[in-house]
């Protein structure tokens, strides 16, 4: 495809195509010419740290020109919509455009609008689709674990309902082969359809965690969140923190993974987070050599 909105529809192939070319950049190899003369948008109509600074590096590595266009500071506020923003930067010659917007499906909405020789990346989509992350985090999880996710157990934990990051890798881990996947977290914030069609479903963490490859922790989207979804903090992070007395239910090598930002103290302990298990640092870095591999696949002539 012209685009990547989304991991549900990609060949296994292609995933394993993009997972070992971002590994060839994450060992430190570079390219700076691969995107000289091609101008991208960071076009983000919702806050972000690493997705944003990640695909800019990204972008810089592959010699690309980087535009950052962020809705708070833009024309958006004087009522200019998401299309004609888009026409408007695609008309300065610009090819490449890595899009965040809070509406499901906007990014596919918008990929619709755009000329023949345009890109769209979708950088996080409502509730919908992160796939950059999806991807950056089987990076992460094959470098820690190995290539054969067949034997692995992997549990995602908390907020699945407003979290684009678990539908991605949902996805991911099912294209992948992963051999058991289980969800845990409040029934209030787990989805009701049929996301969660082939996994274990489950309302206690500590029974859930039993011999786990890997946990990935989601952060409790209060943004997103009707109020009284969750009762309490205090009340979220006694039945679904991650601490260390709980990790040691895991298998004795696990890991544990969050997208960030975190909610420290909420949904994940300082111990865990920054203790030796954590792949959360990792999962940054992993994200500029995946975002650098997405680039290159889409935008290279
Ligand atoms: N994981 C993630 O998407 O983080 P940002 O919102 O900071 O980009």
């Amino acid at each position: 495809s012209r685009h990547l909105i989304g991991l549900r529809d990609m060949p296994r192939e292609r995933m394993l195509t993009l997972l070992d070319r971002a590994q060839h950049y994450a060992e430190g190899h570079d390219a700076r010419s691969a995107l000289a003369g091609t101008a991208v948008c960071t076009l983000f109509f919702e806050p972000s740290t690493r997705t944003r600074l990640s695909f800019q590096l990204a972008a810089q590595r592959l010699g690309a020109d980087v535009l950052n266009f962020d809705a708070s500071t833009s024309s958006t506020s004087k009522g200019e919509t998401a299309r004609d923003t888009l026409k408007t930067i695609e008309a300065m010659g610009v090819r490449g455009f890595i899009v965040r917007h809070k509406h499901d499906g906007a990014v596919a909405a918008l990929a619709a609008e755009a000329a023949e020789g345009t890109h769209l990346i979708n950088a996080g989509d409502g509730r919908s689709a992160h796939p950059t992350q999806g991807l950056l985090d089987m990076l992460s999880l094959r470098q820690a674990k190995g290539g054969d996710f067949s034997s692995l157990k992997v549990l995602i934990v908390g907020d699945v309902k407003h979290s684009r990051v678990a539908r991605s890798d949902l996805h991911a881990l099912r294209t992948l082969g992963a051999g058991q996947i289980r969800v845990c977290g409040p029934r209030a914030l787990l989805p009701d359809d049929d996301t969660l069609k082939d996994c274990i479903v489950s309302q206690d963490f500590d029974a859930a965690l039993d011999g786990v490859d890997a946990v990935m922790m989601l952060r409790l989207q209060r943004e997103r969140m009707e109020d009284g979804l969750v009762a309490s903090l205090e009340d979220y992070h006694r039945d679904y923190g991650l601490t260390a007395a709980r990790l040691a239910r895991a298998d004795a090598e696990a890991v544990v993974m969050h997208p960030g930002p975190m909610n420290r103290g909420v949904e994940i302990t300082d111990e865990v987070a920054d203790g030796p298990r954590s792949l959360v640092l990792r999962q940054v870095a992993n994200g500029v050599a995946v975002r650098m591999a997405v680039l290159e696949s889409l935008l290279r002539r």
